[in-house]
């Protein structure tokens, strides 16, 4: 075999193999643990602060287990978890700082492969960007979702549940009690959120891109084939050393092609545009927003999960998984694109089975027809805007509407309810400076709930648009990740009460209805928001983050800088 990587740590009879060696030892490992086998890198993100990674230190046991069994040295090493319901402002604003934590550990240490341990919604790109930023051979293990939730007899989802009982509260058709007695109900298993939500968008993501073995994205967290699963990664990845297997040789465009395919198919979340995008971005591969519309636009959503449809994770995976929707779409799919298991995608679904067509459709019976994700251009979002088509309402997707705008989310929080504020049910709310500079970190909170009046009056969706984010486990007809963002004088930054906006969905056309020198006017007198940076990682962000049709990156995170080993430290 060839000279492993871990070997200019590990080999030879020098001083510098004494220091490296000598202190390893102090766990227990043995002469023989150096003698050149693989090390594999495992990447635990596990936190008492991600709740959704609450299970990982027991699912790392079985992918030690796994490398072990294949001849391996696995070595845990913990990098920042990106926790998606506790960290603030927003846990997208440490995205970029968790990629840079992976690639660094990775790089620094005597690693030959890496196992990365992913689940809440953040810390599958952060920790493939970072991995792909390295390029040594690497393999994603998912956390898998929770259980689904049960509450009154009824499955209850992650997220999705919580916009519609917060919002029946606002209308007076839930009591106080009732709603907290749905928040013991929702959450009743380790695991993240069982919604079609970022997270479980970005595992399946993980498996269309080939980065996981098959089977990954579905199974629920304790599931016992979850842990098979992980076992299977630690034996696989031994062998994917020995192969020199790496993310630059799986993740070229037709496995982004295959992610933009599926993401349509699953009603995935619109977060998966920016993650994905940043990550192509990490190895060069071409590939745009513009892609995401080109690729995606013909594929329906044949997956009949929350918030697109009625089921849940849990219901997914005993109809088949992930695998089973590919095998639906295999006509659509880049058969011949590579994958960790070591045969081509095309190969890795030919087995798969849909045991229930009620959750995973046929095509010809789809649950929407228009799946992918619909990329808007006009002039208010020169550089593109999203939509998701399967989660708005038909009749929004033609809309001609007069703004109600809010210049911050507080501005927002603050004359939502307000009696006297003009809004009725053909309005348009905008929401500006929610973007990657003007939040920052670009904020969940496109989906702003609707008024309290309106939804008294049993009105359910308005267009909403902004450069914000919205949770994957949200829906209405909401523009979102407008670009250029308004912090930085986009379009969006102009508007006004009361101006006309055109959204035309089928035209992929988003319109401020203003003349073009009242546009020059308003910008003669615009000025940007003030940010009251104290320096640290936030002013870092603000300064060099790249808009959301870039992937929200950090300029000079763009790019692989390899794995070359790091010269010695003493
Ligand atoms: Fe972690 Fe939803 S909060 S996946």
């Amino acid at each position: 075999m060839r000279k492993l990587r871990s070997q200019s740590w590990f080999g030879g009879l020098g001083k510098d193999a004494f220091i490296h060696r000598s202190w390893m030892k102090n766990n227990g490992l043995p002469d023989d643990a150096f003698d050149g086998r693989p090390v594999i890198g495992i990447c635990n993100t596990f936190s008492e602060l991600t709740p959704c990674h609450i299970h990982f230190r027991g699912l790392v046991e079985h992918v030690k287990a796994g490398v072990l069994e294949a001849g391996g040295l696995p070595l845990e090493f913990p990098v920042f978890s990106c926790g998606e319901s506790n960290l603030r402002p927003t846990a997208m604003l440490f995205r970029n700082l968790a990629s840079m934590d992976v690639e660094e550990a990775i790089r620094g240490n005597p690693i030959d492969g890496v196992v990365l341990m992913a689940g809440c919604d953040k810390t599958t790109p952060s920790l493939m960007m970072g991995a792909a930023s390295c390029d040594l051979p690497a393999i994603v293990v998912s956390g898998g979702p929770m259980l689904n939730g049960r509450y009154q007899g009824r499955a209850i989802g992650s997220g999705t549940d919580v916009w519609k009982f917060s919002e029946q509260v606002r209308a007076g058709e839930m009591t106080a009690e009732e709603f907290a007695a749905a928040e013991n109900a929702m959450s009743r298993s380790p695991g993240h959120c069982m919604t079609m939500g970022t997270a479980s968008t970005m595992a399946s993501m993980a498996e269309a891109l080939g980065m996981t073995l098959p089977g990954n994205a579905a199974y629920p967290a304790v599931d016992a084939h979850r842990n098979r699963l992980a076992r299977l990664s630690g034996r696989r990845m031994v062998q994917m050393v020995m192969d020199d297997l790496r993310p630059s040789a799986i993740l070229q465009k037709n496995a982004f092609i295959n992610a933009v395919r599926v993401a349509g198919a699953i009603g995935g979340s619109t977060n998966a545009v920016i993650h994905l995008i940043a990550l192509a971005g990490r190895l060069g591969v071409p590939f745009t927003l513009d892609d995401w519309d080109r690729y995606g636009r013909d594929v329906p959503t044949i997956l009949d999960l929350m918030p697109s449809g009625r089921f849940l994770m849990e219901d997914f995976c005993y109809a088949g998984g992930l695998p089973a929707v590919m095998k639906e779409i295999a006509h659509l799919l880049e058969k011949d694109a590579k994958t960790v298991s070591g045969i081509t995608m095309g190969e890795q679904i030919a087995t798969a089975h849909n045991y229930n067509p009620e959750v995973i459709r046929p095509v010809s019976n789809p649950l929407t027809q228009d799946g992918g994700l619909a990329v808007l251009r006009g002039n208010l979002a020169p550089n593109g805007a999203i939509l998701k088509p399967s989660a708005a309402t038909p009749a929004l997707m033609v809309h001609r509407g007069r703004a109600v705008v809010f210049e911050t989310i507080e501005d927002y929080k603050a004359r939502i309810d307000d009696p006297a504020l003009e809004i009725d049910e053909h309005s348009i709310m905008v929401l500006k400076n929610c973007g990657p500079k003007g939040y920052p970190g670009m904020a969940e909170v496109g989906n702003m709930a609707l008024p309290k009046k309106l939804l008294e009056k049993g009105v359910r969706d308005l267009v909403r648009i902004s450069d914000a984010r919205m949770s994957g486990t949200a829906f209405g007809t909401v523009v979102l990740h407008v670009a250029p963002e308004a912090a930085i004088g986009g379009p969006l930054a102009l508007v006004k009460d009361g101006d006309w906006i055109e959204l035309n969905v089928p035209a992929r056309s988003l319109q401020l209805m203003v003349s073009d020198e009242e546009i020059a006017a308003r910008r003669q007198h615009w000025t940007p928001p003030s940010h009251e940076m104290k320096g640290g990682y936030q002013s870092l962000y603000v300064e060099r983050v790249l808009q959301a049709d870039q992937g929200a990156d950090l300029d000079f995170l763009v790019g692989c800088r390899g794995h070359a080993v790091p010269r010695e430290s003493h």
